[in-house]
């Protein structure tokens, strides 16, 4: 056994129990029909919309400060509400993730007032049964450490908005982003099973005990970034090998 070939197994004994057996991810289960809302949650939504949104979304969700999202669909109401980045105070502001300025009852409502506006995309199903973690691994590596970093610490966009931690994401969460395309963060075209692959991966790196990058003091985007590129190659070079691995294995399987 090479050196790096026991590196690798190390790294796949690493691998959180839960890899190979089915998970359907909590935050989505009942979520397998778009939810329909009663013209009461619509009407009650209106009233929230018009105190807190509308000054930057228009009367009707048509846009002023703020974008037009009449048709943002449930998905985009419910990341960015549930994320806590709306209502935003500074139109000019990067929408950043805090705590919720709204109750469970109230998303509900201000989520079925902008379903209502037009056909927009629903909150989307996670099911992670079936996904496979190499091929997650792969989509990600090409599609999101870009930004997000390999480690899913998060990083710099290189167009003056930062591209958060994954850390925090929940599923349905991850889901949403893919779909809405948030900020500087581009529309993916994904279908279902491939944002589920991706899901698949962001839950395993955020299973790791000590992400890379995470404890180098706050010092800030740009040396941690310098920094997270030196642990990012490591963390690639593991990742390759793993992915080595996992195809070795695969081989004849249900890979799609
Ligand atoms: C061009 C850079 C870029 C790429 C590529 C990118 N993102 Fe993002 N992402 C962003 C930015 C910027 C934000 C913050 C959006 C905002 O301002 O609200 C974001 C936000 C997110 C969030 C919300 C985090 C949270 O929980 O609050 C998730 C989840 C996410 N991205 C997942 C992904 C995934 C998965 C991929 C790959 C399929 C990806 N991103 C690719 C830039 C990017
Ligand atoms: C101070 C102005 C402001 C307020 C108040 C505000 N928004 Fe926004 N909203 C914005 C801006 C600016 C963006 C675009 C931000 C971005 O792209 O990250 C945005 C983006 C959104 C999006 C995403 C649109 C898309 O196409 O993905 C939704 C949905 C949304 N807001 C809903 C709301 C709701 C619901 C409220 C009230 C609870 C609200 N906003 C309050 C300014 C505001």
């Amino acid at each position: 056994m090479t050196r790096a070939r026991r590196v690798a197994a190390v790294l796949l004994l690493a691998v959180p129990a839960t890899a190979g057996t089915k998970i359907v991810a909590s935050a989505a289960r009942g979520q397998d029909t778009p939810r329909r809302y009663t013209q009461s949650e619509v009407e009650a939504g209106r009233k929230l919309f018009q105190a807190g949104c509308a000054s930057c979304h228009g009367e009707d969700g048509e846009g002023g400060l703020g974008p037009d999202i009449r048709e943002a669909g449930a998905a985009a109401a419910h990341f960015q509400i549930t994320t806590g980045r709306m209502p935003l105070a500074d139109p000019d502001a990067q929408a950043v993730r805090k705590e919720p300025a709204y109750s469970d009852t109230q998303i509900d409502q201000l989520i079925a007032y902008v379903a209502s506006l037009g056909n927009g995309p629903a909150i989307p199903t996670v099911d992670l049964s079936g996904t496979n973690l190499s091929t997650g691994a792969e989509i990600f590596i090409a599609n999101c450490s870009p930004c997000h970093g390999a480690t899913a610490n998060g990083g710099a966009t290189g167009r003056g908005s930062l591209a958060p931690s994954l850390h925090p994401s929940e599923p349905v969460i991850v889901a949403e982003a893919m779909i809405t395309g948030p900020g500087q963060m581009p529309n993916f075209g994904f279908d279902a099973a491939t944002r589920n692959e991706i899901i698949r991966y962001v839950r395993f790196l955020q299973a790791r005990p000590n992400p890379g990058g995470a404890d180098l003091g706050g010092i800030g985007p740009v040396p941690e970034g310098f920094a997270g590129l030196a642990i990012g190659m490591g963390a690639l070079v593991l990742i390759a090998l793993f992915i080595g691995k996992g195809r070795a294995h695969a081989r004849g399987g249900v890979e799609s």
